[in-house]
């Protein structure tokens, strides 16, 4: 049994994600924890609310409350549409937890110590308008790279660029749209990675076995233009983990907190302390995860986040990391997936594009979008959600694959022998074939699901599930009763028992059919197959169950036709 430690990039506070957010970070992450539980491995997955920063505060100006109580509440809502899509975190969190607050002072007095951190006064954008400092994204104007007109302080949402508010072309103010700035001194803290340079760039060169799309991005960060730059961790906002505390070993930061990209990676760590005190345990249960002295030099520990995280998770957060000189569990595998496109052009929550977590919910139920995103997880490039593909993925691979082999089996036992598991007979050469090619497929499918090859893994179970309706079909056991009905009677116990060998091997994509599989089939045996014929006989000859309602159902192309309008626009 090996313990393992996941964490999905924790969302923003403001507003309910896209499908894109989604297939990008938690819902691949869930895939992979709920595999690792399954296997018998010591699972932690964490997740949170990513709460300070200028979004947060942009939105909860905007929803008219205080930006407290907007945090508190729409953690509730994201919470919930969590638990809507069998998010199995074991705890979802929040960064503006107490836990976060001391974590991250406690990361920056560390590395003020390790002499990592610099005292800059420098210029910041300043509103007279407004009577207040412009950081990241309280300006807004063209990007100096791509020429988007709506490009934001901190990174271009356009060409994904990392910008800094004064490279802006023709800037304004986000909260008032004035163009009154001008260039104000301020201080600030600086984290010193550029002495941290050589080690990160030999910790990146010895994950050999990493993604592409992980370590491309991360050497382009180390070594474009002038490479690894040291990088302000604070800013002058109200909301955040304030850079003012006793014992800091800087004056002067009254009124200036650290900035969200410092403290958001702090909180997967943060976050399991909060799992710790949810449960009543002491610090050791969280630092078994975290410290390396403390138990956790056997976690694996594995992250999962879109593209334009990745620069935070193989720089940011290791150099906060590697500079606290502190035994901190390092991050042993990076995740990272490209985009999901919508129907032709972006999802966009800025534009209120696509469709959104609560509305995907809203007309289906969470296994219909979870098998279609992960099948369709862009992994090697981008990928695009459209209607009708996601109409014929769930009427062909689980309306008519999946959900039509349990209920003709099911149905078909019913009507012959009752619902208890028949006995007698043998099973002939298809079933002997069957078995063996279920067997390489199944193995085939825990190595994709190891390796986190997301759609082959998808593709493996579905041509898993393939194979028992194809034998299924041509054992045609309606036939052979008229015959041989013990014959029958064999293949119908192999049949069965395949709905529950698919409602194990499917949990992790689909966890409500895979339950309600369990269920039907009378049976809480959820142990993971090992030789396949084995597995095959774990519901005996007697053993009672029930015909289920229909697992999934079919997409009618009126219904379609009616999403592909309902979502067409920007949700206002
Ligand atoms: N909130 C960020 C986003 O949605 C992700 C933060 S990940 C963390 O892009 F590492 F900072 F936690
Ligand atoms: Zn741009």
């Amino acid at each position: 049994m090996a313990r393992i430690l996941i964490t999905s990039a924790i969302p923003y506070i403001n507003g309910i994600k896209h499908l894109g957010n989604l297939v990008g970070s938690q819902l691949p992450a869930d895939l992979y924890a709920r595999y690792m539980r399954m296997r018998g491995n010591e699972v932690m997955f964490i997740c949170a609310t990513d709460e300070h920063g200028t979004p947060a505060e942009l939105a909860a100006a905007k929803a008219g409350k205080p930006v407290a109580e907007y945090c508190a509440e729409m953690h509730g809502v994201q919470a919930e549409i969590a638990r809507g899509f069998r998010l199995s975190f074991d705890h979802f969190g929040r960064s503006s937890s107490a836990r976060n607050h001391r974590l991250t002072q406690h990361f920056a007095r560390r590395l003020g110590e390790q002499g990592l951190i610099a005292e800059v006064v420098e210029k910041q954008m300043f509103s007279r308008a407004d009577d207040r400092f412009l950081p990241d994204r309280y300006i807004e104007g063209t990007c100096p790279n791509c020429g988007y007109d709506r490009a934001r302080g901190d990174q271009c949402e356009n060409c994904t660029k990392q910008l800094d508010p004064t490279d802006l072309i023709n800037p304004r103010s986000a909260v008032s749209g004035s163009t009154d700035l001008e260039l104000r001194e301020t201080k600030h803290l600086y984290l010193r990675q550029r002495v941290l340079k050589e080690r990160l760039a030999e910790w990146i060169d010895s994950k050999t076995g990493w993604p592409v799309l992980t370590t491309s991005i991360a050497k382009k960060w180390l070594n474009d233009g002038e490479g690894l730059q040291d990088r302000g961790i604070t800013r002058d906002l109200a909301w955040g983990v304030p850079a003012q505390f006793a014992g800091a070993p800087w004056q002067g930061m009254e009124g200036k907190v650290f900035y969200v990209w410092f403290d958001a990676p702090i909180e997967y760590i943060a976050g399991t302390a909060e799992w710790a005190d949810a449960h009543g345990l002491d610090d050791a249960a969280w630092e078994r995860w975290w410290r390396t002295d403390k138990g956790a030099h056997d976690v694996t520990y594995v992250q999962f986040m879109g593209k334009d995280n990745v620069p935070f998770h193989t720089l940011s957060f290791p150099a906060t990391i590697i500079g606290s000189d502190e035994p901190w569990k390092l991050v042993d595998y990076i995740k990272s997936f490209n985009y999901l496109n919508y129907d032709g052009g972006q999802f966009s929550t800025s534009q209120g594009r696509g469709v959104f977590m609560d509305q995907a919910l809203s007309i289906l139920p969470a296994d219909y979008w979870r098998w279609w995103l992960l099948s369709h997880a862009p992994e090697n490039s981008d990928s695009e959600f459209t209607w009708e593909n996601f109409q014929a993925s769930v009427n062909k691979d689980l309306a008519d694959v999946l959900g039509n082999f349990v209920s003709r089996v099911t149905k078909f036992c019913r009507s012959k022998f009752g619902e208890l598991v028949p006995e007698g007979g043998q099973t002939g050469e298809r079933a002997a074939a069957l078995i063996a090619e279920l067997e390489t497929r199944v193995r085939a499918y825990e190595g994709h699901m190891e390796a986190m090859e997301v759609r082959k893994a998808a593709a493996e179970l579905r041509a898993i599930w393939v194979a028992g309706n194809e034998y299924l079909q041509s054992a045609a056991p309606w036939t052979v009763f008229k015959e041989d009905p013990e014959r029958a009677a064999a293949m119908t116990r192999l049949g069965l028992n395949l709905v529950r060998l698919y409602a194990v091997l499917s949990e992790p994509f689909i966890p409500d059919a895979s339950a309600r599989m369990l269920a039907a089939m009378g049976t809480d045996d959820r142990s993971w197959p090992g030789p396949i014929a084995e597995a095959l006989s774990v519901l005996p000859a007697g053993h009672a169950f029930e015909t289920p309602e229909v697992l999934f159902r079919k997409i009618a192309d009126e219904e379609r036709e009616d999403w592909q309008k309902r979502f067409a626009g920007v949700r206002t």
